[in-house]
C-alpha cells in the first residue's frame, strides 16, 4: 500500500496514528448545505444530478471548501447500480428511494459485470475531475453499497428497518439469495474498481441495514459478500484501501473485521467503544461515530460528545466522523465547530 504522510486519511488506513483524528461526515455534501440546494434544482431529477458530473463534481467539492474536510467523498449514491443493472430506480422527495422490485435472481442477470460498470461512466469522470480539483492533503473516498444492503432495496423495493421479506428470503430461498448477493459482488467489484482506476484512493462499502441479523444470518448474508468483494477486488488488482461500514453489526463487528479484509471499520452510532476496543486487534483502525443528532443539538453537548469520542480511540488510529449521515436539519455553525474542535484549532 502506497501511504502519503502529508495525507491524514491515507495514514490512518496504513494503521499510523495521528497527531489527531482526520475527519469528514457521511452526509457532507447534502441538504443541510444551501449550495447543494442550489446545484441540486438544476438537475431534472437526483438520478440526472449523479450522473452529471459537473453538478456531482461542484456537490462533491462544497464541504470541503466550506469546511476543509479530511476527505471527499464522490457525490453518487448507493442505488446507480440497480439503474445499471437494469432495474427502475426512482427517488420520490419525502418518501426515499422505491426501485422496481425482483422476483428472481435472473432478473439481475441480463447485464454482465463489465458492462454494468461501463454504464456507469459518468461517475468516474466525476472522480477524475474532483481529484485534479483536491490537494494532495485531502483523500477522495470513493463508494459502492456492499451486496445485502443493495440486495434488500432490490428485493423489498424500498430500504426498511424490519427488512422482513429480504430476511425471509434468506430462510426459504437462499441459493436465490446466494445468487443476488454474487450478481452484485461481481458488477460492485467492476464498478469500484473502474472508480479507483479513475482516482479514488480509499474504497468504502456501505452496509447501511446489518443491524438485527440473527449470528448466522449475519454471517452468511453480511460477512460472506462483504468478504467475497474485498477478495475480489484485490484480485482485479485494486490497491486502494477499504473501508467497511456495516451499520448496527454490534457485537458481530469483531467477526465482520476478522473475516472480510476490510482495512478499516466505520462504526455506527450505537457502538460502544469498550467493546469495540475489546473486540478489535490493538493497532487497528476505526472511523466513526459520533451521533448526528449531536451536530442538530450544538452546545455543550456537541462539545463534550467529540471530546469523549476521541479521547475513546486515543490508542488506536482513528477517522472522526459521524455515526450516520448528517441530517438536513443540521445548523453549519455546529459543523464548524465540531471539525474546529476534531483539529484541535480551539
Ligand atoms: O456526502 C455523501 O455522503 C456523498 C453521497 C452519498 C449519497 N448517498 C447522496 C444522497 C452517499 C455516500 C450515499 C449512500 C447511500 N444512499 C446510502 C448508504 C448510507 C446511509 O445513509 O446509510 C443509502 C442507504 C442510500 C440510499 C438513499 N439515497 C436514501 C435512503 C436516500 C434518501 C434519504 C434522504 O436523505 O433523502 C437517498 C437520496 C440521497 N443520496 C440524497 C443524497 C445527498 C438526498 C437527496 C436529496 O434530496 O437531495
Amino acid at each position: 500500500m502506497s501511504v502519503d504522510l502529508a495525507n491524514p486519511i491515507l495514514s490512518v488506513l496504513a494503521r499510523r496514528k495521528t497527531a489527531r483524528p482526520p475527519v469528514w461526515f457521511m452526509r457532507q455534501a447534502g441538504r443541510h448545505l444551501p449550495e447543494y440546494l442550489e446545484v441540486r434544482a438544476k438537475a431534472k431529477d437526483f438520478l440526472d444530478f449523479c450522473y452529471s458530473p459537473s453538478l456531482a463534481t461542484e456537490a462533491t467539492l462544497q464541504p470541503i471548501r466550506r469546511y476543509g474536510m479530511d476527505a471527499a467523498i464522490l457525490f453518487a449514491d448507493i442505488l446507480l447500480i440497480l439503474d445499471a443493472l437494469g432495474l427502475e430506480v426512482r427517488f420520490e422527495a419525502g418518501v426515499g428511494p422505491l426501485v422496481e422490485k425482483v422476483e428472481a435472481p435472473q432478473r439481475l442477470d441480463k447485464v454482465p459485470p463489465h458492462i454494468v460498470a461501463d454504464k456507469l461512466s459518468p461517475v468516474y469522470e466525476t472522480v477524475e475531475r474532483v481529484r485534479s480539483q483536491l490537494g494532495p492533503e485531502t483523500a477522495l473516498i470513493g463508494f459502492a453499497g456492499a451486496p445485502w444492503t443493495v440486495a434488500l432495496y432490490a428485493i423489498e423495493g424500498r430500504g426498511g428497518t424490519e427488512k422482513t421479506e429480504a430476511r425471509l428470503w434468506a430462510y426459504q430461498a437462499p441459493d436465490d439469495l446466494d445468487a443476488v448477493l454474487s450478481i452484485l459482488v461481481e458488477a460492485t467489484a467492476h464498478y469500484l474498481k473502474a472508480q479507483a482506476d479513475a482516482g479514488a484512493q480509499v474504497l468504502m462499502l456501505f452496509e447501511s441495514w446489518a443491524e438485527g441479523l440473527p449470528e448466522a444470518v449475519f454471517q452468511r448474508i453480511v460477512v460472506e459478500p462483504n468478504k467475497a468483494l474485498v477478495s475480489r477486488l484485490r484480485a482485479l488488482g485494486v490497491k486502494a484501501p477499504i473501508i467497511g461500514f456495516p451499520r448496527g453489526a454490534g457485537a458481530m463487528v469483531g467477526a465482520y473485521v476478522a473475516e472480510t479484509g476490510v482495512d478499516l471499520v466505520g462504526l455506527d452510532t450505537a457502538a460502544v467503544p469498550a467493546h469495540v476496543n475489546a473486540a478489535l486487534p490493538e493497532g487497528y483502525p476505526v472511523q466513526g461515530h459520533l451521533d448526528p443528532l449531536l451536530l442538530v443539538a450544538g452546545g455543550d453537548a456537541l462539545d463534550q460528545g467529540v471530546r469523549a469520542l476521541i479521547e475513546s480511540y486515543r490508542d488506536r488510529p482513528h477517522i472522526f466522523n459521524l455515526g450516520h449521515g448528517v441530517r438536513p436539519e443540521t445548523p453549519i455553525a455546529h459543523v464548524e465547530r465540531a471539525v474546529t474542535l476534531v483539529k484541535g484549532e480551539v
